[in-house]
């Protein structure tokens, strides 16, 4: 088969969260198949492509009354697939990717990403005529619209069928009523069966309309996405058309996540020889200047966007009991003003044993696995969640709230029987949270069951094939299906 990815970030060229975990390394999974692959990115400012060649010098692409001419790049092959970039400087060559938390969304993302997806089209038409489109989150939602709409007609895709995954249902892609005839396209697309969402137009709603096929990245959320409490109004949508919604538990990448040659820490260990871990404490210790005393406490980690959906709300509801355990936290991330503000008042006044890092830093993130004892993911809901299933391989043991994938992939301690590889709690509440960290904090004392813990978790399995396969069952039965679709 030849698959056609649209996404807007894929590592190793740009990325700010897990999507571009999954971009980078899903379509090389896809090729290990024996699939032809390849992957169409925007070219941002932040985009890694030290070497590309020009594929086509200039498209021709109506967006707000105006010719735009982007070009088209070819760059290095991802281990047998191949990569595009939409080259536009005026859209793309830019600090944020898609806005930032001060000034909020770039105000013409509608137009950005609409011009990508069409952009997207004229790729697969010029460059690699594909089975199926396969595209990924709203930013590439409007490409299964354009399909049924003004590329209703193109002799080219009449066969092209579409899957589109969902990894962030909380991000949709809203815009005002006006940006459809601004984008060329029809009013009759404002309608509730369409675009058209509490008086908005809905990107995201788009392409669960006009995809052949849904999925999200694990089956529990496939499942929650369904209901009114993580559905965020699409669940009536998503409940229409059951039959062709799925969940695929997104893979790893070990090649990048593995304590045996991990080159961005301290030392190496594995699930045979743990030594190591002790000298990567250390150093994590260390970068986040707490001091060395603490070397025998516990250590708990955070690599998260600090947003509403990843829980640091209940951090802040118990905060002050939870600075009376006997523990130390280090924190990485950004994200919205209050919760930097949280981490950041918890660290002055508490600094012998909490430290946060206001900051996207890859090595950082890299050492926190390397070196935490445990690793906290308390979120409100989670697609996937990749950070846990790092974790898992580095020994570092997930104590995560029982959603979406975080429940997919987490299994409760067990003492009685030393089975399981985390610890989690239902409940959304930071009582709930409280409980579970103590838990966690008791059975850290016993060595020998700790270490058995440790071991569990190192021992999963989470590396792409499986879910490779998946997905290309999924592009076997679009294959041919054509236009789509629940439109
Ligand atoms: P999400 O995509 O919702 O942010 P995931 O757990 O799927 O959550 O993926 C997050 C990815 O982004 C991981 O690879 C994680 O290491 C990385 N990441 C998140 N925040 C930071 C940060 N502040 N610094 C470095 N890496 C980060
Ligand atoms: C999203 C989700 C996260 C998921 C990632 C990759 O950013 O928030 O849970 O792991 O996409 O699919």
């Amino acid at each position: 088969m030849r698959i056609l990815m649209a996404a807007s970030e894929g590592v190793p060229f740009s990325k700010t969260g897990g999507l571009a975990d999954v971009v980078g390394a899903l379509p090389q999974a896809i090729a290990r198949l024996g699939h032809e692959v390849a992957v169409v990115l925007p070219r941002y400012r932040m985009t890694k492509l030290p070497e590309a060649r020009t594929a086509l010098a200039s498209l021709t692409i109506p967006v707000g009354q105006k010719l735009h001419f982007p070009a088209v790049l070819e760059g290095p092959p991802l281990d047998g697939a191949r990569t595009f970039f939409i080259e536009y400087p005026p859209y793309f060559d830019r600090d944020a990717l898609y806005g930032t938390p001060e000034a909020g969304d770039h105000p013409d993302n509608p137009e950005r990403f609409t011009l990508f997806s069409r952009a997207v089209l004229e790729t697969a038409k010029a460059l690699f005529p594909p089975d199926v489109i396969h595209c990924h989150d709203w930013q590439s939602a409007m490409v299964p619209v354009l399909l049924n709409t003004l590329y209703a007609g193109d002799p080219a895709f009449e066969r092209v069928g579409t899957l589109f995954t969902i990894h962030n249902l909380g991000y949709q892609g809203l815009f005002p009523p006006d940006v459809l005839a601004h984008l060329g396209l029809g009013w009759d697309l404002f309608q509730t069966e369409r675009l058209e969402f509490w008086g908005k137009v809905n990107f995201l709603k788009g392409a669960l309309v006009y995809s052949n096929y849904i999925n999200t990245v694990s089956k529990k959320y496939a499942q929650e996405i369904q209901t009114e409490e993580y559905g965020f109004g699409l669940q009536g949508l998503l409940l229409r058309r059951a039959d062709v919604v799925t969940g695929i538990l997104n893979g790893v990448d070990y090649a990048q996540w593995n304590p045996g040659n991990d080159r961005l820490l301290a030392a190496h260990f594995t699930p045979e020889k743990l030594e190591g871990k002790r000298a990567c404490k250390k150093d994590l210790l260390a970068q986040f200047k707490l001091p060395a005393k603490n070397l025998d406490r516990p250590l708990v980690g955070i690599v998260s966007r600090f947003t509403a959906q990843k829980g640091a709300d209940l951090i802040a509801q118990v905060a002050d009991q939870l600075t009376q355990e006997d523990f130390c936290l280090v924190a990485l991330g950004t994200g919205d003003a209050e919760y930097e503000q949280l981490f950041r008042r918890l660290a002055q006044e508490y600094p012998e044993k909490i430290a946060v890092r206001i900051a996207y830093d890859n090595t950082l993130a890299h050492k926190i696995e390397g070196g935490a004892d445990m690793f906290l993911m308390p979120s409100r809901y989670e697609p996937c969640g990749l950070n846990q299933i790092y974790s898992l391989k580095y020994g570092t043991i997930p104590v995560v709230r029982a959603t979406g994938g975080l429940d997919d992939t987490i299994e409760p301690y067990d003492p009685a029987t030393g089975a399981g590889t985390g610890f989690k709690f239902h409940d959304y509440t930071g009582q709930a949270l409280l409980d579970t960290l103590r838990a966690a904090l008791h059975v850290y004392k016993n060595r020998e069951g700790w270490t058995r813990l440790m071991r569990n978790a190192m021992a999963k399995d989470f590396s792409w094939d499986a879910s490779a396969r998946e997905y290309a069952g999924l592009y076997q039965k679009i294959l041919g299906m054509g236009r789509a679709a629940g439109a």
